[in-house]
C-alpha cells in the first residue's frame, strides 16, 4: 500500500562567499568554503509520491533531468526506494538562472525523507542535497548559512533570518540565461585559469571575514568581502579558456548603480552568480529605493524583492496538480 504524497518547500539561496570548484570524486564536495543567505521570495514546492516508474516534472512539464536521475540512483544505493513521481513547482522564473537546483534538491530530499521514513536530520538532509547540487546543501537551512570542511561539508546555520533581516533586490537582466552549467564551468576553470590557485588559497580568509561580519552584523565588512568574493569568482571565470562570460550590458549597468548608491550612503552591495542577474543585498528597510533605482536601469526587465527565508520543511497542503 503506497503511502500518501508528501510535499516540502525550500527557498533558493545566494552565496556571499562563493563556491566555484569541486574536490575530486562524485559527491560534489566543494574545493572552498561558502556562506549564503536563504531567500524567502524564491520558493520551490516539491511533491513526492510512489509511482510505477520514475517521473520528474518541473512546473508541470516532464523533464529528463540527469542530475535528478543520478541523485536518485545514489539514494537507492543507500535505501530501498520505490519508483517515484516527483513534481516540483518554482514560484520564480526557472529559465532566469535563479538557482532552482538549490531549492529543488533541498525540497526533494526533505519530501523523500518524510515520505519514506528515512529518519534524516537536517545535517544529513544537507549532505544528501549537496550530492544533487552543492549549493542545495545550504538551502536546507534558513537565514545565514555556512558550508565548510569543519562540518564535513554539511551546511550549518550561522544566524537566523530574523536576527539580521537583510533584504535582497534581484534584478533580472535576461529571461533566457543559457549559461554554461556550473559543473562544466568549474572543471574548466580548474583546468585552464592561471588564477585558480589564488582563488583556492584566498578563500579561507574571505570566509573567516564574512563569518565575523555576520556575527557582528557589520554591514560594511560584509559588503566589502562579498563584493570581493563575487568579483574574484568572475575574474576566475573570465580567465578560463574558453572564457565563462556570464554578464551582459545590463548586468554592468546594474553593478554601476549599486556602486553609486553605496557611494551616496545607501547600505547596499551586489553579488552575481553564474548568470547575468544582479542581486543587491540591502540593510534592513532599504530595499524599496534600491528596487526603484534598479527598476529604472536600461535593460533590466524586472526586479523582485525578498527578505530572508527559513529552511526546507514539509507542508500540509498538496502541490497544485500537474
Ligand atoms: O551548486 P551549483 O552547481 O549550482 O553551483 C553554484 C555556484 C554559484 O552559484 C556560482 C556559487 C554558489 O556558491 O552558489
Amino acid at each position: 500500500m503506497p503511502g500518501p504524497p508528501v510535499t516540502a518547500i525550500a527557498h533558493s539561496n545566494i552565496a556571499l562567499v562563493k563556491y566555484w570548484g569541486k574536490r575530486p570524486g562524485e559527491d560534489n564536495v566543494p574545493a572552498t568554503p561558502s556562506l549564503s543567505i536563504t531567500l524567502e521570495a524564491l520558493t520551490t514546492r516539491t511533491t513526492v509520491r510512489e509511482a510505477r516508474a520514475d517521473v520528474v516534472r518541473v512546473n508541470g512539464e516532464p523533464v529528463g533531468d540527469t542530475k535528478v536521475a543520478g541523485w536518485l540512483a545514489k539514494m537507492r544505493a543507500a535505501w530501498d526506494l520505490p519508483p517515484l513521481a516527483v513534481s516540483s513547482h518554482n514560484d520564480f522564473p526557472t529559465s532566469a538562472g535563479l538557482a532552482s537546483s538549490a531549492s529543488g534538491f533541498a525540497a526533494l530530499v526533505t519530501a523523500a525523507d518524510a515520505a519514506f521514513g528515512l529518519g534524516l536530520d537536517a545535517t544529513a538532509r544537507s549532505v544528501w542535497a549537496r550530492r544533487g547540487s552543492a549549493s542545495a546543501a545550504r538551502s536546507v537551512f534558513g537565514g545565514f548559512v555556512t558550508l565548510d570542511a569543519e562540518a564535513a561539508w554539511a551546511a550549518a546555520p550561522l544566524l537566523a533570518e530574523d536576527a539580521w533581516p537583510l533584504e535582497v533586490v534581484v534584478a533580472i537582466t535576461s529571461d533566457n540565461a543559457k549559461a554554461v552549467p556550473s559543473t562544466v564551468g568549474m572543471e574548466r576553470s580548474a583546468r585552464t585559469s592561471p588564477f585558480h590557485d589564488g582563488w583556492i588559497r584566498s578563500a579561507a580568509e574571505d570566509y573567516a571575514s564574512a563569518r565575523q561580519a555576520v556575527k557582528r552584523r557589520d554591514f560594511d565588512l560584509l559588503a566589502e568581502v562579498a563584493e570581493h568574493s563575487c568579483l574574484k569568482m568572475h575574474a576566475l571565470m573570465l580567465s578560463t579558456r574558453p572564457p565563462l562570460w556570464y554578464w551582459n550590458e545590463a548586468t554592468l549597468a546594474a553593478l554601476a548603480v549599486v556602486r553609486e548608491l553605496r557611494a551616496s550612503g545607501v547600505p547596499v552591495f551586489f553579488t552575481v552568480d553564474a548568470g547575468p542577474q544582479v542581486k543587491a543585498v540591502c540593510a534592513p528597510g532599504h530595499s524599496e529605493p534600491v528596487g526603484a533605482a534598479l527598476g529604472r536601469v536600461r535593460g533590466i526587465r524586472r526586479v523582485l524583492r525578498s527578505g530572508l527565508g527559513g529552511g526546507a520543511r514539509c507542508v500540509a497542503e498538496p502541490a497544485s496538480p500537474s
